[in-house]
């Protein structure tokens, strides 16, 4: 028995040495296990003497509660430090500023449309759409081309297999809409064409808006009049001088190509005219009754001159530092 104080203290320095709760564990096992050092004093107890056992006991119970003191100590110690330093370690300064995201943007062309849309809306005109993947009827021929007309030639078209195409342009969407609304019609339709071609000012695929105004009485000048309008407003020139250009486009007569005069000359916008009779006729409508105009515009056009971009392709690249000055 005279070593209890012996062994409490090796049990104590071992306690100090240890660094985590595994060998905290492990040490306590060795002295208050089953069959540890402090344990196995105990055992022992019942070979003494009666009256040397209640003293001997309660010398070596003192030594298991200093052993389990400290032993708890140690514990906590260790369990205090694992917490520090996970809070050093995930330290998360909230006074520092944030990374940010930046707020996206409209494209320039969706801008554009939006732009043109609300000018056109002011007029009284409705917005109209249709499918990219056009039959020829309402590509072509419902617009007075029949098949070999010369004019198919205008378009180099994208042919899908199966015979139809990609809208060379947005005319078919007044096919559509007059089919299904019959007349009066006042509309505008934007969209995506396709046609074979490729260089700064000119992409495979490119934005049109069509217009159409089908009604009792319409005639050449309210075509000049709404185009001229749209125009000065647009590009918020109230002396802006337009020009209509005769031309040719077979499912307008007489047709025009609308130019605008800019610092550097006419520059050409859009094409337009009456509504032929035999597209009427095509959609059902009277051509005796009614009379209309029609046009069609580039919408990238559009955009270029009022962003000054000179270089269509610009617009189809999608490189955010183009894109970002618009925001
Ligand atoms: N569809 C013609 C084109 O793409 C433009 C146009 C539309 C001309 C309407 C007259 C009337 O070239």
């Amino acid at each position: 028995m005279t070593n209890v104080d012996a062994i409490l203290a090796s049990g104590l320095t071992a306690l100090d040495a240890v660094t985590d709760l595994v060998e905290l564990e492990q040490v306590k096992a060795r002295f208050l296990g089953k069959s540890g050092e402090l344990t196995g004093l105990l055992k022992q107890l019942g070979t003494l003497a009666p009256e040397e056992r209640k003293s001997t006991g309660a010398i070596i119970n003192q030594a298991k509660q200093a052993f389990e003191a400290s032993h708890n100590a140690r514990r906590d110690a260790i369990n205090a430090q694992k917490l520090e330093q996970q809070l050093a370690a995930e330290a998360l300064d909230v006074t520092l500023p944030g990374r940010g995201t930046s707020a996206g943007g409209l494209h320039p062309v969706t801008l554009t449309l939006e732009r043109i849309s609300a000018l056109f809306a002011s007029m009284g005109f409705a917005v109209a759409d249709g499918p990219e993947i056009e039959d020829d009827f309402h590509n072509f021929q419902a617009l007075n081309m029949p098949a070999d007309h010369p004019a198919r030639a205008m378009q180099d078209t994208f042919y899908v297999e199966g015979g139809d195409v990609l809208r060379t342009h947005t005319s078919p969407i007044q096919v559509r809409h007059m089919l299904t609304h019959g007349a009066p019609v006042k509309i505008i339709a934007p969209g995506r064409v396709y046609r074979v071609d490729s260089d700064a000012t000119h992409s495979p695929m490119f934005h049109q808006m069509e217009g159409l105004w089908v009604e009792e009485g319409v005639s050449l000048a309210d075509l000049k009049g709404v185009m001229t309008d749209f125009l000065r407003r647009f590009f918020e020139r109230d002396d802006l001088q337009v020009r209509f250009r005769p031309s040719f486009f077979p499912f307008t007569e007489p047709s025009a190509e609308i130019d605008v005069l800019g610092d550097r000359g006419w520059l050409e916008v859009g094409g337009c005219g009456m509504v032929h009779p035999n597209v009427l006729q095509n959609v059902n409508i009277d051509p005796e009754r009614y009379t209309g105009f029609a046009f069609g515009i580039g919408l990238d056009r559009f955009a270029m001159l009022r962003y000054g971009v000179n270089d269509l392709r610009l617009f189809f690249e999608n490189d955010l530092n183009f894109l970002k000055q618009f925001n």
